[in-house]
C-alpha cells in the first residue's frame, strides 16, 4: 500500500489518510474483523470487494443522496473521498429481523423504541423496514439507541435526514438485491457534513461488511439464515469456542477460502459484473 498523505487512522478495516483539507483516502485492507475483534489471518481481496461494491452503490445511488467518493484508484482498494465531519451515530435500517435487533425485540418486544408486532420469528421480515440507531463505540460493541438519543446526538434536523436518506438507500439497496435473488436484510451507513454543510453519505455502502447477505433461495425464517457474507466466519468462530475477546483464533486455510468466494461471490451477484474484470479496471463499477 502506498498513499502519499497524513496517516489519520487506522479503523479495523480501513487505513484513513488526509490527502489535503478536503479530500481524504480510505484504504480498504484485507483484514476481518468478527464480534468487533480484527482476527489474526487476512482474507484476500476482501479489500478489493468492499471498494468495488461500495463505489458501485456510490455510483447508483447518487441521486438519493450525495455521497463522499471522488475516484477509485487503480489498487482497486483505494477511494479518494471527500473528507466530512461524521456524525457520531451509526444508522442502521433492518428490514429483517436478526443479530443485535433480534435480541433486542426478543428481550423488550421493540428494537430502538419501534414497537414490534408480537410473534414474530428469528429472521422474519419487518412490516416496513426500521432505522435504528447505534451508538460508535470507539473500542467495544456499538450500543442500540432510541430516536430520542440519536437526536440529541446529531442534532433535530440533521438526524431527522440522515434517517430518511438511510431508509430511502436501504429501499434502493433491497429492491436491486432482491431482483439478483439476495436479501439485504440490514446494513449500517455512516454520514457526515460537508464544507457547505450538506448531508453526505461516507465510509463503505451497503458491503458484506455493513450488512447482511442472505441467498433468498434458502430463506426461512425461524432461525439463523446462511449467508454469503461474514456468517460463514462467524459460525466458524462460534463453534470453535473462542470466547470473542482479542486475540482472535487463526483461521483455518477452507474457511479463509470460503470466505473469500462468499466476498466475491457476493460482488458478482449485486453487480451482474466478474471480480477479475474489476480487478483490471476498477472503473466498471462506476
Ligand atoms: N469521508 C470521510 N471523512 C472522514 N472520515 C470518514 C469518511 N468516511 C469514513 N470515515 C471514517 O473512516 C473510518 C473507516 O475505518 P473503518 O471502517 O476501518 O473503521 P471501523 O472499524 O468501522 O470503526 P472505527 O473507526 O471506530 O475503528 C471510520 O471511522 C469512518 O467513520
Ligand atoms: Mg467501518
Amino acid at each position: 500500500m502506498s498513499v502519499a498523505g497524513t496517516h489519520l487512522g487506522s479503523g479495523k478495516v480501513r487505513e484513513l489518510f488526509g490527502l489535503d483539507d478536503d479530500t481524504i483516502a480510505l484504504v480498504a485492507s484485507d483484514r476481518i474483523s468478527t464480534f468487533d475483534v480484527v482476527l489474526p489471518t487476512e482474507i484476500p481481496d476482501k479489500g478489493r470487494v468492499l471498494t468495488a461494491l461500495s463505489a458501485f452503490w456510490f455510483a447508483l445511488t447518487d441521486e438519493i443522496v450525495p455521497n463522499h467518493l471522488l475516484k477509485v484508484e487503480d489498487d482497486g482498494r483505494t477511494m479518494v473521498c471527500r473528507r466530512l465531519e461524521m456524525l457520531p451515530i451509526e444508522c442502521v435500517v433492518r428490514g429483517y429481523l436478526a443479530g443485535s435487533g433480534w435480541k433486542d425485540y426478543v428481550a423488550t418486544g421493540a428494537i430502538s423504541g419501534h414497537a414490534l408486532p408480537p410473534s414474530l420469528l428469528e429472521s422474519s421480515r419487518l412490516p416496513e423496514p426500521i432505522f435504528t440507531p447505534a451508538t460508535k463505540a470507539a473500542t467495544g460493541h456499538d450500543e442500540n439507541i432510541d430516536e430520542e438519543n440519536a437526536a440529541a446526538r446529531c442534532g433535530d434536523a440533521r438526524y431527522a435526514a440522515a434517517r430518511e436518506a438511510a431508509l430511502a438507500l436501504y429501499r434502493f439497496g433491497a429492491a436491486h438485491a432482491e431482483e439478483r435473488g439476495i436479501i439485504l436484510a440490514d446494513t449500517k451507513f455512516e454520514f457526515g457534513v460537508d464544507r457547505q454543510g450538506t448531508l453526505v453519505l461516507g465510509d463503505e455502502a451497503m458491503t458484506p461488511d455493513s450488512s447482511r447477505f442472505w441467498p433468498a433461495a434458502d430463506y426461512e425464517p425461524g432461525r439463523g439464515q446462511p449467508s454469503f457474507d461474514k456468517q460463514f466466519v462467524r459460525d466458524w468462530c462460534e463453534r470453535s469456542g473462542w470466547n470473542k475477546e482479542a486475540p482472535g483464533p487463526e483461521l483455518p486455510r477452507d474457511v479463509v477460502v470460503g470466505t473469500r468466494a462468499r466476498y466475491v461471490e457476493a460482488f458478482e451477484r449485486l453487480t451482474g459484473i466478474a471480480f477479475a474484470d474489476y480487478v483490471e479496471r476498477p472503473e466498471v463499477v462506476l
